[in-house]
């Protein structure tokens, strides 16, 4: 998808020992002119950004904080599967790392047995017709014990999940060496294999009770149904429950506990 991929991602690479959020930085330096493949990383953030305008704690030393510039040739249209892709690389290096298994709940949160460890943000600038820049902002919980009251019933770090401790080095360098070669799979044989590795990677892709929360137009308010697979665009599709299947546009995915 990029016109010509760099051989790897990080270079250059700016590591900064606190930033408001890697988002902005990045985002700046890609508005100069930085080419694809740099890296901004910051030892801790007083503004990290989620998604859905949430906030992301980005405590000292506790977490790995990075944003990634790309340029893709390609059209706004496409900007789901960047998402997909940011997502089947997490899990790929964290799995090949650390050795546990993880789970990927659409578009992009890193789970294990349940609880998010990652998150992932993707912002980009485009004009109406093509992609000036996409910035892939990932958030991964490396050494917290314990999360704030809010979080702690759905969140998890590699700390908690492998009786360990890990360095920021120890994950980023394979880490960009995943989101490298699951970029180039889709720059190269395009958005199919991406939708088939993500159905496979996902259990929440196929066959899953979810509550959508969130309504398109912003408003608050949930819907439910089972998820049907993913469009070729990489937009989930959920059938509610008169068999219409259609793809969520907005809002955040949650398993059902419910009945429906
Ligand atoms: C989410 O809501 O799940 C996405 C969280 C993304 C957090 C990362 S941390 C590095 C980068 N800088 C930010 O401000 N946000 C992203």
């Amino acid at each position: 998808m990029p016109a010509a991929m760099p051989r790897r991602y990080g270079r250059p690479r700016y590591h900064y020992d606190c930033v408001d959020s890697t988002m902005r930085v990045a985002a700046k330096r890609a508005r100069l002119g930085c080419p694809e493949g740099t890296v901004v990383t910051a030892d801790q953030q007083t503004g990290g950004r989620g998604r859905h305008g949430r906030v992301w704690y980005s405590e000292r030393g506790l977490g790995l904080y990075l944003s990634l510039v790309l340029r893709p040739a390609c059209s706004p249209e496409a900007a789901p599967l960047l998402t997909l892709v940011a997502g089947l690389g997490v899990k790929e290096a964290l799995e090949r790392t650390t050795g546990v298994p993880c789970d990927i709940r659409w578009p992009n949160d890193i789970l294990i047995r349940e609880r998010k460890c990652c998150g992932i943000l993707v912002e980009m600038e485009a004009s109406r017709e093509t992609v000036d820049h996409v910035v892939v902002g990932i958030g991964i919980n490396l050494n917290q014990l314990e999360f704030p009251a809010d979080f702690a019933p759905t969140a998890t770090s590699l700390r908690i999940e492998t009786g360990r401790d890990w360095t920021r080095t120890s994950i980023l360098d394979p880490l960009l060496d995943s989101l490298h070669s699951c970029y180039g799979l889709l720059a190269s044989r395009g958005p199919k294999p991406i939708i088939e590795a993500f159905q496979q990677a996902s259990s929440y892709a196929c066959g899953r009770r979810v509550v959508i929360e969130g309504l398109p137009d912003g408003a608050s308010g949930s819907t439910r149904g089972v998820t049907a697979g993913l469009s070729p665009a990489g937009l989930l599709l959920v059938e509610d429950g008169h068999g219409v299947v259609a793809p969520v546009l907005a809002g955040s995915v949650r398993p059902d506990v419910g009945t429906m």
